[in-house]
């Protein structure tokens, strides 16, 4: 199937950067919010990324126009879902909105297009049955940085056609990534799984008193080669993301061991989000 338009649902963190990935590979790529300041606010960014990359030699300065001008931002779902031969939704980790959401493309998107969900913990299942084209749904997902991290899982559902699955790996490919096919729904997939294994066993050895939050981050990558501890992870990723995804998952299983660590439940509570508001498990000035 070709690809000639991606459409990106959502310019947060995930969101934007998946757009720049798709505008990187050549793709005409418009991101989509409902709030006009997240989009503003991602346009920046993406902009003073490539100038990082320019300046450090990475990428040429007409590429990275070039990719720039590729990328279109909207508030507008319907107009963005136009003319889209994909679309990868990375909106809030909730269902229902999630579900909206699908409702919506299906009607806006042309019956060619692939509506996939870059959630980490939601099988596509639960948004295909929001549409009248369940076949053509499957989870694409990211990891953050997506501009940097080169997996993306790629998660059929029961009814997910085969067709759905090779275009999805190939657009991954295309965009220099190496996509990874997960064969079933389960919630967290592969990646939040294993991860998730590791940062639970850090939060029982703090919480014990067994190490410091920074002495088991240092742990992780000079004994382990992890590139960051358990800690700096969850704050660069967001405890609101490790709250919600905890959450969700604890939603699909009612299985209690699943629920959020109290510890990350409470930074959640007081906003301390990670870097992005400047606290959470570390104090970023
Ligand atoms: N966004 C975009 N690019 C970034 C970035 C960011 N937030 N942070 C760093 N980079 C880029 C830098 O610009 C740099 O690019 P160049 O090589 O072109 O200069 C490159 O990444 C390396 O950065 P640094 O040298 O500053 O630092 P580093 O070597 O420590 O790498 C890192 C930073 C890539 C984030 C690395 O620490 C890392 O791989 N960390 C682990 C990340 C990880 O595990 N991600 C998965 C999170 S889980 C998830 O996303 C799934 C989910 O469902 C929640």
């Amino acid at each position: 199937m070709q690809i000639n338009n991606i459409l990106v649902i959502g310019s947060g963190a995930m969101g934007s950067q998946i757009g720049m990935v798709a505008a990187l590979a050549g793709y005409h790529t418009t991101i989509q919010d409902i709030a006009e300041e997240s989009l503003a606010a991602a346009r920046a960014q993406l902009s003073s990324r490539m100038d990082n990359s320019v300046a450090k030699g990475r990428m040429s300065r007409e590429v990275a126009d070039e990719a720039l001008a590729r990328l279109h931002f909207t508030t507008s779902l319907e107009d963005g879902a136009a003319n889209a031969d994909y679309v990868i939704e990375a909106a809030t980790e909730k269902l229902e909105i999630k579900r909206a959401i699908f409702a919506a493309l299906d009607v806006a998107a042309p019956t060619h297009a692939i509506l996939a969900t870059n959630s980490s913990t939601l099988g596509s299942s639960k948004v295909a049955s929001a549409t009248s084209r369940p076949s053509k749904v499957c989870n694409m997902h990211f990891f953050n940085p997506a501009l940097v991290m080169k997996c993306v899982e790629v998660v059929r559902h029961e009814d997910t056609s085969q067709e759905t699955i090779d275009t999805t790996m190939e657009l991954a490919r295309s965009m220099g990534k190496s996509p990874v096919l997960v064969n079933k729904e389960i919630p967290g997939f592969v990646a939040n799984r294993l991860m998730g294994a590791l940062r639970d066993e850090a939060l029982r050895l703090q919480e014990a008193g067994i190490a410091s939050i920074a002495d088991i981050d240092t742990t992780a990558k000079t004994a382990l080669g992890h590139p960051m501890g358990p800690f700096e992870l969850m704050d660069l990723v967001g405890i609101d993301v490790s709250y919600l995804i905890r959450m969700a998952t604890f939603e699909e299983t009612g299985d209690e061991s699943d629920l959020p660590h109290p510890d990350v439940k409470a930074l959640y509570e007081a906003g301390h989000l990670g870097k992005k508001s400047g606290r959470g498990w570390y104090a970023y000035d």
